[in-house]
């Protein structure tokens, strides 16, 4: 037993991401914190998602996905990709990477990436990524994770 266990694990420092999924005419977005950089060459980045979401049965089926880094100022954006609704991409700009994804046009940087392979972690799985292109599209401060309070539910997870 670990008291206070989210608060504890929001003092490990996280982006706050929207990562956008495709399958042929169907595409999706969702909040995700547990991303990060785990190789150079060649680039690679970690996505812990669980995989009960709409948006992994999409990722798994199309094989590829956007990274898009959240402002300071997108809270009430972290806030709608963390939950499932229909029409959910609706209201939004969307930009097409190369791979298919949809890149959200409002992010401060985007990461076009192909999905390398998965691999099990508990209730979630993390989809390694490979980065295929990525750039700048807004300036500004990223949002962080703990600034997200408990915005995720997480408190009843654990
Ligand atoms: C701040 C925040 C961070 C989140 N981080 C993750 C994450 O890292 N991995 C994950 O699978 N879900 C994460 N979620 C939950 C998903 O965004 C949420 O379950 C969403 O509804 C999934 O979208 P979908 O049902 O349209 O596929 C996070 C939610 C919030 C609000």
């Amino acid at each position: 037993m670990i008291n206070n266990i989210d608060h504890l694990f929001k003092q490990i420092s996280h982006g706050v991401y929207v990562i956008g999924v495709t399958n042929g005419e169907k595409a999706n977005a969702f909040t995700a914190a547990w991303v990060m950089q785990v190789s150079f060459k060649p680039p690679l980045l970690a996505i812990s998602i669980n995989p009960e979401h709409y948006s992994y049965q999409l990722m798994q089926a199309g094989g590829v996905c956007s990274v898009n880094v959240l402002g300071q100022d997108q809270f009430n954006v972290a806030e709608h990709f963390g939950r499932s609704h229909q029409d959910k991409m609706a209201g939004f700009e969307w930009q097409k990477a190369t791979t298919g994804a949809p890149i959200l046009a409002s992010s401060l940087a985007y990461f076009d990436c192909k999905i390398s392979h998965y691999t099990d972690a508990g209730d979630h799985n993390i989809a390694i990524c490979q980065v295929l292109a990525a750039a700048t599209l807004n300036q500004g401060k990223p949002l962080l994770y703990h600034q997200t309070g408990d915005m995720d539910g997480g408190n009843q997870l654990y």
